[in-house]
């Protein structure tokens, strides 16, 4: 809810909290009224391990809904593993989040797929043959997302021109930026978080770097445009959902999100929203709180009518679905 991807946190809370009061005004699950309680870890990946502790030991949740970034939910996962308590996280889609145990799911499709589809953007639509990378070296997501991407785009005939490296909060990426440029490549990937990448690309275009960047979800939030201004003018970045979509259940979305928050719902919140329909909706065929049916009433959900898609899981505890640019 704070710290530096303070975005993604409130986004997802926002979510649950609009399904949360849909569900509750609808006469709640099993008769009850779901609680929703909110623990804010800074955006530091430690306290996520602390903040998931306490809420399954003082306030024994019946599920955790998070964390939203990967690295943290590496950390928060084993502690809900360990207590047999189903963890559902919206966004986090490196790979490892639901490898760590089978009470640990997503409602998002994961980045082998989200690289994947970028690499063929950059190369397919774009035409890029000569393309460059710069990653977050501190976080799991964008390690995971570089290396990807990275794959596909060799495979699919381009060449890495320059692969660079930052870390989570540096304000100076000027050193990187001129080894890119010197490279001369036709678009350069970012798999980042949005305060970086905001950074990044003022830098870029003051360095005259004016090839397109690309960057996966990590981009969604509205801080993106206010942090990068005019110079992310024209920049293409894949996500979840996209809130112009003509879905109707999109648009009822939308609507009833922004009489309630006063903004349009970002990826985040309405994954958030999803996430926490995926575990009333298992909660209900469940038939009551026992981990263990919970979480054999969440590995089988099927075509769960999400606002990001039709939600099913797979057999490793991801949902498959579709990325939008
Ligand atoms: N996919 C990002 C991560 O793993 C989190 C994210 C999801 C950010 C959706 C924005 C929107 O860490």
């Amino acid at each position: 809810m704070t710290g530096d991807t303070a975005t993604f946190g409130r986004s997802a809370d926002q979510g649950m909290r609009l399904a949360i009061e849909e569900i509750n005004a609808a006469g709640g699950v099993l008769g009850r009224p779901l609680e929703l309680i909110t623990e804010d870890d800074r955006s530091i990946t430690e306290e996520a391990r602390t903040a998931a502790q306490k809420l399954l030991q003082r306030d024994q949740v019946v599920a955790l809904l998070g964390e939203v970034a990967s690295s943290r939910s590496l950390a928060a996962a084993p502690e809900a593993q360990r207590a047999r308590v189903p963890m559902i996280s919206p966004g986090s889609t490196n790979p490892k989040v639901t490898e760590v145990g089978d009470y640990v799911f997503r409602a998002c499709f994961i980045d082998p797929f989200q690289g994947a589809v970028m690499a063929r953007f950059a190369v397919e639509d774009l035409r890029g043959r000569r393309l460059a990378i710069l990653f977050d070296f501190k976080q799991d997501y964008s390690v995971g997302l570089a290396e990807f991407f990275r794959q596909k785009a060799r495979e699919l005939g381009a060449e890495i021109v320059a692969d660079e490296r930052y870390t989570s909060g540096d304000i100076d990426f000027r050193p990187q930026l001129t080894t890119i440029r010197a490279a001369n490549p036709d678009a350069v990937f970012v798999p980042g978080y949005y305060t970086e990448v905001g950074l990044i690309a003022r830098q870029a275009r003051e360095k005259g770097l004016n090839v397109p960047l690309l960057g996966g979800d990590g981009w969604d939030s509205e801080k993106t445009v206010e942090i990068g201004g005019v110079a992310v003018d024209g920049y293409y970045f894949s996500t979840h959902y996209a809130a112009d979509s003509d879905n109707p259940r999109v648009q009822e979305f939308v609507r009833k999100f922004a009489a309630k928050n006063g903004a349009t719902p970002d990826a985040m919140a309405a994954l958030g929203y999803d996430a926490a329909g995926i575990l009333a909706d298992a909660l209900g065929r469940a038939g009551g709180t026992d981990g263990a049916k919970l979480r054999d009433a969440i590995a089988a959900t099927s075509g769960f009518d999400g606002v990001t898609g039709k939600i099913s899981m797979d057999e490793k505890r991801n949902a498959r679905k579709d990325a939008v640019v």
